[in-house]
């Protein structure tokens, strides 16, 4: 198929059957490379946060009719009378809402819990009674926990968590469970079996299986979008629950070096918020009656944290970044998405480099 986009069964059903329910006089491009479908009213939770609100942006250039909900504005996902009036005439939920971040301690697990489980099932429950069958869920790779490793005499392992001792010693990277040694990392797809690590990755998993199951039990469909590390304009600022580019950026912005944990040499996939805001206009268009379908959304592009924290402190003209040797229990050490199959299954690949993307959000510091 021209221009990388696999017609696969999925997305041609998806499409006839998007043509069949919303409008058949609505304008599709196959062939483009995307697949354009133009005019489904969707609703977007979370619309007020950094990637719904990007969502939202990129939905009304598309030509979409936009329903905005969001805690910020009093609208609370997990209020079972005022959803479903929300949902009325939607063809498509774009669900972003959630407790994002690590959390400080197992206080905040009731808080995770509520957010993340209950608001979703709300959602999912309020989508059956007024019969709307697409849902776009905002995942994430902490399902995954580790990333991939492979033992040169046992093949590909699963590490358990980091002991706190290993750490403290600087022993950063795990080893094979198996015979102890060292570890080659290598790409997660979207078949490795879910390991979450904490509780924010716990709650993030259980929207994933409450949405297989109403999938299942209604016949909807499911593209559940697991980011990698996003980052760009509107990213929250320095909290215990942002991202790590956010904190970093703060540092700077401060007049201080960024502090570094671990030894800096963890990998991760930066994907911009911009990229990551069309992966989820193309998701609109797959459909897979009775089932979740899970895409990686990254750059395919990994880095270290200590190469990220570099090339945003160059971009600002701020002091080089210092490798603390700090830890945070719950953190995994390598993490690097391999981004083929949302290629092949939605015409997703990232477009924005992380020298472009990292520039941009260095020089918005202040600013965003
Ligand atoms: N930022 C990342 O790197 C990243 C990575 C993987 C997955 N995700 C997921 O992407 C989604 C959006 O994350 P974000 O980074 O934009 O976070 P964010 O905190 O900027 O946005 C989340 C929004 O959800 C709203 N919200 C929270 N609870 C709500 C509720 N009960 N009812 C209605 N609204 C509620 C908040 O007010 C906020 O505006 C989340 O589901 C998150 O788990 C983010
Ligand atoms: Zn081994």
């Amino acid at each position: 198929m021209a221009n990388g986009l696999e017609w696969t069964s999925e997305v041609w059903s998806g499409f006839t059957r998007l043509r069949k329910c919303y409008d058949p006089g609505r304008e599709h491009t196959p062939g483009s490379g995307t697949v354009s479908v133009q005019g489904m009213r969707v609703l977007v939770t979370g619309s007020s946060g950094f990637i719904g609100s990007h969502i939202v942006d990129a939905l009304r250039e598309d030509g979409h009719e936009v329903r905005t909900f969001d805690l910020r504005s009093g609208e609370d996902v997990r209020d079972e009378r005022a959803v479903p009036r929300h949902l009325a005439g939607v063809d498509v939920v774009c669900h972003q809402a959630a407790k994002v971040g690590l959390g400080v301690d197992v206080s905040d697990l009731p808080a995770y819990a509520s957010s993340n489980v209950l608001g979703t099932a709300v959602l999912l429950a309020s989508m059956a009674r007024v019969g709307c069958e697409r849902l776009v869920l905002a995942s994430s790779m902490v399902v995954y926990g580790e990333g991939a490793y492979d033992c040169a005499r046992h093949g590909r392992v699963r590490p358990g968590p980091r002991a706190e001792a290993d750490l403290a010693a600087g022993r950063f990277e795990p080893l094979c469970p198996s015979c102890g040694a060292p570890l080659t990392p290598g790409t997660v797809d979207e078949d490795a079996p879910p390991d979450p690590r904490n509780a924010y990755a716990d709650t993030k998993l259980a929207q994933e299986h409450l949405a297989a199951s109403w999938a299942r039990a209604t016949g909807g469909s499911v593209t559940a979008l697991r980011y990698h590390n996003v980052y760009g304009p509107r990213m929250p600022r320095d909290t215990p629950y942002a991202g790590v580019a956010a904190i970093f950026r703060s540092c700077l912005e401060r007049g201080e070096a960024p502090r570094v944990f671990e030894d800096g040499e963890q990998r991760r996939d930066f994907v911009h918020v911009r990229d990551v805001a069309r992966a989820n206009m193309l998701a609109l268009s797959s459909a897979t009656p009775g089932e979740l379908r899970a895409y990686n959304v990254a750059s395919g592009e990994p880095h270290t944290i200590a190469d990220m924290a570099s090339a945003l402190a160059a971009a600002y003209g701020g002091p080089q970044p210092i490798v603390t040797g700090e830890f945070r229990l719950g953190d995994v050490r390598h993490i690097v998405a391999s981004p083929e199959r949302a290629a092949t299954g939605l015409g997703f690949r990232a477009s924005i480099t992380f020298a472009e993307g990292m520039t941009e959000f260095a020089r918005l510091a202040g600013r965003t």
